[in-house]
């Protein structure tokens, strides 16, 4: 999925890439309304669906700026309208953990934000997005895996940078457990 998010091939007029986890319920609406409207945006975003930020492993964003990803953009539905009741509460604490853990292994924590947009907001999904890719244009390329500390490596090379063996395992409890409400 992340593969396929970062690897499309038309290229407009830039190759940054910033990988978009949208809710389904709100965020994807307010960019669809954002569509319809016709509000102007930059080209970077590729959009991945998902039923709820509450649904988002914060794996999902180290494996895709590790990866690559010049800039990794989570939204959702605004604090209490999530229509699973308290799965943006989850996410909010796993996602701030998320960005204060990206210095430590050396990504700028800029490459990465999370935001909510409701799906009647289509203009401030428009400013979001815009913001957003003036910061990466301003940051450039990625070096992804390049970019890391030696405790960034040694994380990353233990976990061998998949999400199917025990250091990645331990990685994601360990991010996972701060979102106990
Ligand atoms: Fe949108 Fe939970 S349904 S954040």
């Amino acid at each position: 999925m992340l593969e396929n998010a970062m690897n499309t091939t038309d290229k407009p007029h830039s190759s940054l890439r910033i990988l978009g986890f949208l809710c389904n319920w709100c965020s994807y609406g307010g960019a669809d309304t954002a569509g319809v409207c016709r509000f102007r945006q930059p080209p970077l975003l590729r959009i991945i669906r998902i039923p709820c930020t509450g649904r988002m492993d914060p794996l999902f964003v180290i494996k895709a700026l590790v990866q690559g990803a010049d800039g990794v953009l989570v939204s959702g539905c605004h604090p209490k309208d999530c229509h699973y009741a308290v799965g943006n509460f989850y996410a909010r604490r796993r996602l701030e953990l998320v960005r204060r853990f990206l210095p430590f292994i050396g990504i700028d924590p800029r490459r990465f934000r999370y935001t909510w947009v409701s799906a009647s907001e289509g203009q401030r999904w428009q400013q979001v997005v815009t913001e957003f890719s003036a910061i990466i244009e301003e940051l450039g390329p990625n070096p992804g895996f390049g970019s890391l500390t030696h405790q960034g490596r040694d994380i990353m090379t233990a976990a061998g940078c998949n999400f199917d063996n025990a250091g990645m395992y331990q990685l994601g409890v360990l991010l996972n457990s701060t979102s106990q409400r």
